[in-house]
């Protein structure tokens, strides 16, 4: 029998509103008081052969799924994700000529794509980006390299451009498996389609997987979320974030 009291405790201890742990610091921490000079300082100043991890932000989705609190804009057209890239190249040779002014060598030993949905981007573009990271910093030998995937219409040759661009590491979005929930947040994605991203993936050689499962969703209970995190257990995953809803709806404005 659990113990009602030690229940309580964790629950007050984990149900608090914290921040998502996406970026360090966390969002409550940024300020202006870091300007594009103090980060060039701390670029010019990084200890001797201190390894590097390089974000990349793709913010664009071709849909809304109505409980998003990312950073992210909905675009059908192409043309500002291709505007996007012009300017995110710029920023990576920017920033890679500043950390080269630096002689002690910076191997970049973790990459992550975030968004957004990366995956908006064509094959040929995904591709292109990857190339100018790779000419632009020195990869360290085993460097994870790491994509989030939004499974919904991803076609085959974007999966065999994130495979043989060196991605080794995926993160799926998936949410909630059950359709009522799917509808009520406007974000429609079978097992199926998923199981097809994971399994070609797994396939090309790329098999680190995580899922990301929301709870606190509309139309959502115990059984649903069981359900949902059973269903990805049986896709072989080797980890699930399991994120509480945040209400942030000002993020959409
Ligand atoms: C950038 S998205 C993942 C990639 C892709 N855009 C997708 O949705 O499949 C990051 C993850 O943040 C989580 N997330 C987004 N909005 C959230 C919110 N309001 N509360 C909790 N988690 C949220 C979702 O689990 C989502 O998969
Ligand atoms: S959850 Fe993912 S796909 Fe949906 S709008 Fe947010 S970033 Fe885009």
């Amino acid at each position: 029998m659990q113990n009602p009291q030690k229940i309580k405790t964790l629950l007050d201890k984990y149900s608090q509103p914290i921040p998502r742990y996406t970026s360090y610091p966390t969002a409550p921490y940024f300020s202006d008081q870091v300007t594009a000079a103090t980060f060039k300082d701390s670029l010019n100043n990084l200890p001797d052969g201190q390894n590097l991890s390089l974000y990349f932000h793709i913010p664009y989705c071709d849909t809304l799924c109505w409980f998003c609190g990312c950073h992210t804009k909905i675009t059908q057209k192409y043309q500002p994700i291709a505007k996007y890239l012009v300017a995110l190249k710029a920023e990576i040779t920017t920033i890679a000529t500043i950390i080269k002014q630096n002689p002690t060598a910076h191997p970049v030993s973790h990459i992550h794509f975030g968004g957004g949905s990366p995956t908006i981007l064509s094959p040929d573009d995904f591709t292109g980006l990857m190339h100018h990271i790779k000419s632009s910093f020195t990869l360290a030998k085993n460097a994870e390299i790491a994509v989030e995937i939004d499974p919904r219409d991803i076609q085959d040759d974007m999966l065999h451009a994130l495979a043989d661009s060196g991605i080794n590491r995926i993160s799926v979005g998936v949410q909630d498996f059950d359709p009522e929930v799917q509808k009520a947040i406007n974000r429609i994605q079978t097992f199926k389609e998923t199981k097809h991203v994971i399994d070609k993936l797994a396939k090309l050689g790329v098999n680190n997987v995580n899922i990301d499962i929301i709870y606190g969703l509309p139309k959502q209970d115990v059984t649903k979320i069981l359900d949902t995190a059973q269903k990805s257990i049986s896709l072989g995953v080797d980890r699930i974030a399991l994120f509480g809803y945040a209400h942030v709806p000002w993020m959409k404005n």
